[in-house]
């Protein structure tokens, strides 16, 4: 599975941190999400899924590879 944040669309919510910290990060500048990877660990897709449904924006895409 793969998970990428759009930041185009990211208003830096923050929903998705709080949601999968695990994955989801907050850039300090602008507090923007971003993963340091886009395949999501093994036994994190749920995680990833549950993050991305919490994004108000829809900025969080999940798919399988
Ligand atoms: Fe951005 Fe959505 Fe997370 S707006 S900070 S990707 S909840």
């Amino acid at each position: 599975m793969r998970v990428s944040v759009d930041p185009d669309i990211c208003q830096g919510h923050g929903v998705c941190r709080m949601s999968a910290p695990e994955l989801f990060h907050l850039r300090d500048e602008d507090g923007q999400a971003y993963v340091t990877s886009e395949i999501v660990p093994a036994g994190l897709e749920e995680s990833a899924r549950l993050g991305a449904a919490s994004c108000p924006e829809r900025a969080i895409t999940v798919w399988d590879d």
